[in-house]
């Protein structure tokens, strides 16, 4: 239905596949939806299509569109994140008056939020930049959204995006994270390990496949059977099916046909910088996205194949296959794990560094519905940050690390099979050791800080007393305090 004369409680701006299905989501949820394109093909689309699913009212003009929101007025982008973002940003601040609430629902990195929300409200209206994750189909029937800004643009956001978000257990996947920035920089760090899960999955294929010599719809089986335990999570499930997937031309597993070159769009890159800037080790993060862009150096990897490197001794598998896929089940579980500890560190860092005062407890609870990340360990991880908000890392919490006991030895089986095999299981073992080094009494960055004092007088600190020293290496190697 649309009708030109009624004030619509939202809008939404670009109408591609993910700003067409929130506008639908909107309007199935009784909310008047004001829509508007740039190419008005758009609009004219969507109402063809699904103009019946509620009501919709649609503008060929940004003023038309503004003039048809009701106050204070809310519009939601839905641009590709970059230049366009801030065009549309600019045209809707034109329009608008003081008060009313610009959206961004892209994936735009933190940075540009906290510009824009600058701009915007020395412009006197309010810029909320939301996060949203689910992908197209999420978008339509549900996702899971994280929304910065003010709060006071929560109070009066709040409800409409609670009518469309992903519902677990009577709880909407939405609420407002912080100011400013902060709803980009959840979804970015949310991004992240997703990357990282999605890698420490394909790993645990790649040794079951060329490991234990398993087929693509055997694996699939696999798969099936994890999503119904710890590992119970949309990415799981989805791996199940795209792994029994035939190619539709040639029958043969389509994982077989796809081309092992994995694309980014640079929020997992995002997030590895961010970790670096802050000085926060995400390493399982970081470690992915060096997959990704690995699995992408076609010229080099071309070169290096056919034997041109040494493989060195190859062992084949020698343990039962039952025990090497329980094992690797575990040490998949274990990765993740580490994954999350260290996306939630990165989350308090970020929140610190910003002043956001970011709740883990909340990005546990959103994260459960929706999101591609969605998983039933995040009950585990909101209970673990109810129990302790302070956790020092999530891996400490005591359910946690009872899991650990569990996990452990697998984990380090599985790291030394792949090893053996000349498998490369890039997370499965980075993780391992950032595991080891966190547990670790002693590390060598004794020895480090030791050549930095050597080559750049750069002291050091003593186990023994308190103060800064320096020897003078090349002089009578003698001790002399700094500070
Ligand atoms: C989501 C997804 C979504 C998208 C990303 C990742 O939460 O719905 O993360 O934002 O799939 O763009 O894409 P890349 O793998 O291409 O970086």
């Amino acid at each position: 239905m649309t009708d030109k004369n009624e004030l619509a409680q939202i809008g939404v701006v670009g109408l591609a596949v993910m700003g067409s299905n929130l506008a639908r989501n909107f309007a199935r949820n009784g909310n008047t939806v004001a829509v508007y394109n740039r190419s008005p093909e758009k609009t004219h689309a969507l109402i063809e299509a699904h103009g019946e699913e509620g009501n919709f009212v649609p503008s060929e003009t940004i003023e038309d569109f503004v003039a048809s929101l009701e106050r204070p007025r809310k519009a939601i982008i839905m641009v590709k994140a970059g230049k366009a973002t801030d065009a549309v940003i600019d045209q809707l601040a034109e329009a608008m008056d003081d008060g009313d609430i610009i959206i961004d629902g892209g994936n735009a990195l933190f940075t540009d939020t906290i510009r824009r929300e600058k701009d915007v409200a020395a412009r006197g209206k309010h810029f909320v930049g939301a996060g949203i994750s689910g992908g197209e189909e999420g978008a339509l029937n549900g996702p899971a959204i994280m929304p910065g800004g003010p709060k006071e643009s929560w109070e009066t956001l709040g409800p409409i995006l609670e009518s469309i978000a992903a519902n677990v257990d009577g709880t909407p996947c939405v609420t407002h994270i912080g100011a400013d920035g902060a709803g980009h920089f959840v979804k970015m760090v949310h991004n992240g390990i997703e990357y990282a899960d999605m890698q420490v999955i394909g790993e645990a294929y790649q040794l079951l496949r060329y490991g234990a010599g398993m087929e693509p719809a055997e694996i699939a089986e696999v798969f099936r059977e994890w999503n119904s335990g710890d590992l119970d999570s949309y990415l799981i499930e989805i791996t199940a099916e795209v792994l029994a997937q035939k190619d539709p031309e040639t029958g043969a597993p389509l994982v077989d046909i796809i081309v092992d070159a994995a694309g980014q769009k640079g929020t997992g890159r995002w997030t590895a910088i961010n970790g670096l800037e802050l000085g926060v080790p995400i390493t399982g993060i970081a470690e992915s996205v060096f997959a990704r862009a690995l699995s992408s150096s076609t010229a080099q990897r071309s070169a290096a194949q056919e034997g041109q490197l040494p493989a060195g001794t190859i062992e084949a598998l020698d343990v039962d296959k039952a025990e090497f896929i329980e094992d690797v089940r575990r040490a998949l579980y274990a990765a993740k794990l580490i994954a999350y500890s260290q996306g939630f560190d990165e989350i308090k860092a970020g929140s610190e560094e910003f002043g956001w005062d970011v709740d883990p407890r909340d990005l546990a609870t959103i994260w459960r519905g929706g999101c591609i990340i969605r998983a039933k360990f995040l009950d585990r991880i909101r209970a673990a940050y109810d129990n302790n908000a302070d956790l020092p890392a999530l891996i400490l919490d005591p359910y946690f690390k009872g899991e650990l006991e569990d996990l452990i030895d697998p984990w380090r089986r599985v790291v030394v099979a792949a090893t053996q095999l000349g498998l490369p299981a890039p997370v499965f073992a980075s993780s391992l050791s950032y595991y080891d080094s966190l547990r670790a009494e002693h590390l060598p960055a004794a020895l480090i800080q030791g050549q930095r004092d050597f080559f750049g007088a750069h002291t050091f600190k003593r186990t023994d007393k308190p103060g800064t020293f320096h020897i003078e290496w090349s002089g009578d190697r003698s001790l002399t305090q700094t500070d």
